[in-house]
């Protein structure tokens, strides 16, 4: 079947087989750390060295960290498909667009960012931060973060994602538990828009029954699989 217009929402077991953690589950990033301590807004207020540290940390890790098998496939499924194909990705890393992808909306921001929180300005960024950091265009220390959005912020883009979702005869979630909104609640809003709903995952996620198909197991396989079946039928 050909599809007009495709949503895909990525989460953090796309990057897992890339070497990056993913959060729930075991040895995930919140058994290990704090969710309020190093992903709120309050947190950073109580402790800015302990959040700096832990985006500095993962900020390393992506140094090593490549595209995927699943990263490229979903690259060349937007080049080759004849349909409009937006990825949605609530993952940070950076690697849909180091595979290829371009229809790209980073709706829980960009660990390759720094944020100046005093005057606004968002800039590609790859050193470690720390309170002394200066703001390359205000010039003050003590306001830079990650350009990232933390549990209480506001998601990015959520209008345009709506429209697109709402516009959509495909929706496919791919490595995400499901367990964090607003991402959790699209398949709903994709349902409701009459699109086709398919969840690609290692295990069934905490929505997993309001997808139409699934197709459990890596990234790595399930999505080139997928992708291939959606190119050449
Ligand atoms: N292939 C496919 N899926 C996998 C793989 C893999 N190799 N490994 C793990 N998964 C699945 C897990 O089964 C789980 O359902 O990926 C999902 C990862 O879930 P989470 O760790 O909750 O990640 P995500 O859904 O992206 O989290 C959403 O929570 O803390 C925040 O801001 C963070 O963007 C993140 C948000």
């Amino acid at each position: 079947m050909q599809f007009a217009s495709i949503v895909i929402l990525t989460g953090a077991g796309l990057s897992a087989e890339s070497g990056l953690g993913t959060f729930r589950g075991h040895d995930g990033l919140w058994d290990q750390y704090n969710l309020e301590e190093v992903a709120t807004p309050e947190g950073f207020a109580r402790n800015p060295p302990k959040v700096h540290e832990f985006y500095n940390l993962r900020r390393g890790w992506l140094k090593q960290a490549k595209p995927n098998a699943a990263h490229l496939a979903l690259a060349r499924l937007e080049q080759e498909h004849t349909g409009a194909v937006l990825t949605v990705t609530q993952n940070i890393d950076g690697l849909h667009e180091a595979a290829g992808s371009h229809r790209l909306i980073h709706m829980h921001g960009e660990l390759g960012r720094a944020l100046c929180a005093r005057c606004g300005t968002s800039l590609p960024w790859t050193q470690d931060l720390s309170l002394t950091t200066s703001c390359p265009v205000c010039h003050k220390a003590g306001f830079m973060r990650p350009d990232v959005v933390w549990f209480g912020e506001m998601p990015r883009e959520m209008p345009h994602i709506a429209a697109a979702i709402d516009a959509c005869d495909l929706f496919v979630a791919i490595g995400t538990s499901g367990s964090v909104y607003p991402a959790a609640g699209f398949v709903a809003e994709a349902r409701r828009a009459g699109a086709h709903t398919v969840e690609l995952n290692l295990d069934p996620s905490d929505c997993a029954s309001l997808f139409a198909e699934a197709h459990y197991g890596p990234a790595t396989e399930v999505v080139p699989a997928f992708v291939g079946r959606l190119l050449h039928g």
